[in-house]
């Protein structure tokens, strides 16, 4: 698996997140979920008081987070300035703000970087990675032998991403979900899409379990 890096991207709440833990647990590989990061970038603008709609204020501090990713799939944690963030980057406070700090091409850039070197230093140990987010097939790592692109049915993402946070409102959640890709896919900078080669899996008729066995089999294919 020297050289295996899994790119899956895919719209809000369509299972990335279980899903590329589950093939990484399953496969022996690291996991690097890059959403957690512009989440982390996110929850610090928000506790420095930063005004997460002024893009220019934004790309002014972009550089100041210190970041630390875990790479472990079954205890992913994510670091700000020494503070494991895991928890509070999940609130609906973040949800909000987290696609408009994702906008901002400064932030993009600086997590691109981050990104690169930490699936370059997994490489490097001889191990392969998964590697979620919304951009990765696409611009952090195209090369990647396997990409997939990820989707399910709004209802459906929502009634599970709901189940997740112990039964927030459905409908609420639906909007949530709904408006954050509107913002992934309508920006200039590394929008939300399908990637150049990568198999789409609509996740709505599957259990995780089977979404998990169909992207192994396609890593399987791959080596
Ligand atoms: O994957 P998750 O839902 O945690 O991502 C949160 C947000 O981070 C996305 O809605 C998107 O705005 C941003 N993001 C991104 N590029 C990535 C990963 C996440 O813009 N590679």
């Amino acid at each position: 698996s020297a050289t295996l890096v899994i790119a899956v991207d895919g719209t809000s709440g369509s299972g990335k997140s279980s899903t590329c833990r589950g093939v990484a647990d399953r496969l022996g590989l690291a996991y690097l979920d890059t959403g957690a990061q512009f989440r982390a970038v996110t929850w610090w603008m928000l506790r420095a008081g930063v005004d997460v709609h002024d893009a220019d204020a934004v790309a002014a501090r972009a550089h100041e987070p210190r970041l630390v990713s875990g790479t472990d799939p079954l205890a992913p944690t994510i670091v700000v300035d020494g503070e494991d963030v895991s928890g509070p980057i999940r609130t609906d406070e973040v949800n909000a703000a987290v696609s408009p700090v994702a906008v901002v091409p400064a932030v993009r850039t600086r997590l691109l970087e981050l990104q690169r070197s930490i699936i370059a230093g997994v490489l490097a140990e001889g191990r392969g990675i998964v590697v979620e987010g919304r951009d990765i097939g696409s611009v952090v790592w195209p090369d990647a032998p396997v990409k997939v692109y990820l989707t399910a049915d709004p209802a459906a993402r929502a009634a599970r991403r709901s189940a997740e946070e112990g039964g927030s409102d459905v409908a609420a959640t639906e909007q949530s979900l709904l408006a954050r890709d509107a913002i992934d896919s309508g920006r200039t900078t590394a929008p939300l899409v399908r990637a150049d080669g990568a198999v789409e899996i609509d996740t709505t008729p599957y259990t995780l379990e089977q979404v998990v066995s169909q992207v192994a089999a396609l890593a399987a294919g791959a080596r």
